[in-house]
């Protein structure tokens, strides 16, 4: 992985992840999320939101995106990740403010991270996909519990 942020091979993530929240089960919230995780041999990989009757057992895009990874056994191949969220317009995903992962995701992505030895590039954008912002994992986690305190 490049130290820079190639905005190319960004905005086909953001494309991916915006392709992808299409596909959420939010019925409830009506708020989908939609995310993308390039892993470090160029494949992409998405999730979306999953949510429940019983609220609080909803499941956020990153993490669904994650434990696809996790189950093919590539949890440690992860390094960059793209989130979008906003509401369906038809087809198209609209919203204009830039969506950040949740604190449990964050956690979730750490484990990712120190798997695959990387500070991810982690870049959330708006549901129509034109604001951004690009962070290192490290900034929005700083002083992160994980595998590395367990001795992995
Ligand atoms: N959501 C995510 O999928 N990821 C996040 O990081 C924040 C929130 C989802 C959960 C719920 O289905 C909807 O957004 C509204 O909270």
């Amino acid at each position: 992985m490049s130290d820079a942020v190639s905005d190319a091979a960004r905005g086909a993530l953001i494309a991916a992840a915006r392709d992808a929240a299409t596909r959420a089960y939010a019925p409830y919230s009506g708020f989908h999320v939609g995310a993308a995780l390039l892993l470090k041999n160029g494949e992409v990989v998405t999730g979306a939101n999953v949510e429940n009757a019983s609220h609080g057992l909803t499941l956020c895009a990153e993490t669904v995106a994650v434990a696809r990874i996790a189950n093919e056994g590539r949890i440690g191949d992860l390094a960059e990740i793209a989130i979008v969220g906003g509401r369906l317009d038809g087809d198209a995903l609209t919203g204009g403010a830039p969506v950040h992962p949740c604190g449990r995701c964050r956690q979730i992505l750490n484990e990712a991270a120190e798997r695959s030895r990387t500070d991810i590039w982690v870049h959330c954008a708006s549901g129509d996909g034109q604001a951004v912002n690009s962070y290192r994992l490290s900034e929005l986690l700083p002083a992160a519990f994980g595998p590395k305190d367990m001795g992995l």
